[in-house]
């Protein structure tokens, strides 16, 4: 909220200094046509050309201030047709937009309404503005009237975005989240509410019901044990990303010691762990084994028995910065859809979450392996085909 009332304070500081400065961007203007004797063009178009080309791109002074904003300013003509576009904004809305009507380029029956409003008003009117094609954006529109640098007319609209996509999708982010964390946490402990009461009630006498049932409440209780864990985890590596690990820390030690630790699991498939040489890159090596303790229990959790899964490790083929060793784990199991693989690093995301459910899957599990990768500066690469099998690539700087 604090965030959201010092932006628009700023908003409003902004758009002051815009129409400071246009001030003086059309004095420069009329100075100088009159020195040259230039004939008016009777093209308002040609205008703001103009004047955005030689008064503001060309004037270091001026130009700091249109060129740079990165808001979108459109000002308006009265019969709403675009007469001016800031850089940013004939960047976003395209330069062809110039000299058409508004509704071409927002189709949104509130702001037409709106500045029907500001003409017949002749007050300023802010509001938000929602878009959801072709992605979301959010942004906070002030829609003022009056004369201005490119007209003398005082029908003359001025259109300030302001983008705060971001932040509300950061909000948004945050709410999900915890009705994710809420669900997640609260399914196993209905279950263990709901066996408990039976067995200290209508069941109470019951040995073999008892029996039956407490494996199940345990089994809920570590559910809920690991969701908890992963979940500070992920806390805890998001406040230290930017905190890049130094140690000198051998990839074959720590893949010969994930095999160990999933020996259990592995001895149940074709595993192969092909790494014989020494690889050093700088690291954190007990988050270097979470990492890849949860791509490998994922090759077992998402494939058949007795499948391959094979792990190599060698010279860097990946984008990282520099000399680099890369590790592939790849296996032979269910595969990702591809329209799914971009969503496979968001919290709480499983392809198939009942199937992931019952082999004890939360879907928290690639979302720390990447932000460990990110706080290695490495790099995350998956490659995966539906029935066919995936391929985890993960790139690292040498030591
Ligand atoms: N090797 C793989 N083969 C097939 N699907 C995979 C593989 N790795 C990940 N997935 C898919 O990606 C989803 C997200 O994986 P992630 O590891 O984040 O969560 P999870 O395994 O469901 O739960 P968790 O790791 O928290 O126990 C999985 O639910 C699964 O659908
Ligand atoms: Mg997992």
């Amino acid at each position: 909220m604090i965030n959201l009332l010092f932006l628009s304070l700023a908003v409003i500081i902004a758009i002051v200094v815009i129409l400071v400065s246009a001030k003086h961007i059309k004095k420069g203007f009329d100075a100088r046509s009159e020195v040259r004797n230039q004939k008016q063009s009777e093209n308002l178009d040609q205008e703001v050309q103009d004047i955005t080309n030689e008064d503001i791109e060309d004037d270091p002074q001026k130009g700091a201030i249109l060129n740079q904003l990165d808001d979108y300013l459109i000002i308006l003509d009265k019969y709403k047709n675009i007469k001016y576009l800031n850089p940013s904004a004939k960047n976003k809305f395209g330069k062809e937009s110039l000299g058409k009507h508004i509704a071409t380029i927002l189709r949104v029956p509130d702001l037409l309404q709106n500045i029907d409003l500001v003409l017949n008003k002749r007050k300023t009117i802010n509001m938000d503005l929602e878009l959801n094609q072709p992605s979301f954006q959010f942004f906070k529109v002030y829609i003022m009237i009056g004369e201005s640098v490119f007209s003398d007319d005082p029908d003359t609209l001025n259109l300030f975005l302001k983008d705060f996509t971001e932040i509300v999708k950061a909000q948004k982010f945050k709410s999900d989240f915890v009705a994710n964390v809420s669900h997640e946490l609260k399914t196993p402990l209905v279950s263990i509410k709901g066996f408990l009461e039976t067995i200290s009630g209508h069941a109470k006498d019951d040995l073999e019901a008892q029996k039956k049932f407490i494996p199940i409440m345990l089994e809920q209780a570590d559910r809920m044990e690991s969701l908890i864990k992963d979940l500070l985890s992920l806390s805890k590596i998001e406040l230290e990303e930017h905190i890049q690990p130094q140690d000198k820390v051998n990839l074959k030690e720590v893949l010969s010691n994930v095999a160990d630790i999933h020996q259990k699991n592995l001895k149940l498939f074709e595993f192969k762990n092909n790494i014989k040489d020494d690889f050093f890159i700088k690291g954190d090596y007990e988050k270097l084994i979470e990492v890849f303790s949860n791509i490998i229990d994922n090759s077992v959790k998402y494939s058949e028995k007795n499948k391959k899964i094979e792990v190599n490790c060698g010279q860097g083929n990946g984008k990282v910065i520099g000399d680099s060793y890369t590790v592939s784990i790849k296996d032979n199991g269910i595969g990702i859809p591809t329209e799914q693989l971009p969503r496979i690093t968001e919290r709480f995301f499983r392809v198939d979450a009942a199937k992931s459910k019952k082999v004890g899957g939360t879907g928290l599990g690639m979302a720390i392996v990447k932000h460990i990768v990110n706080q290695h500066r490495g790099e995350l690469e998956i490659k995966s085909e539906a029935q066919s099998g995936t391929e985890i690539k993960v790139h690292f700087s040498k030591f």
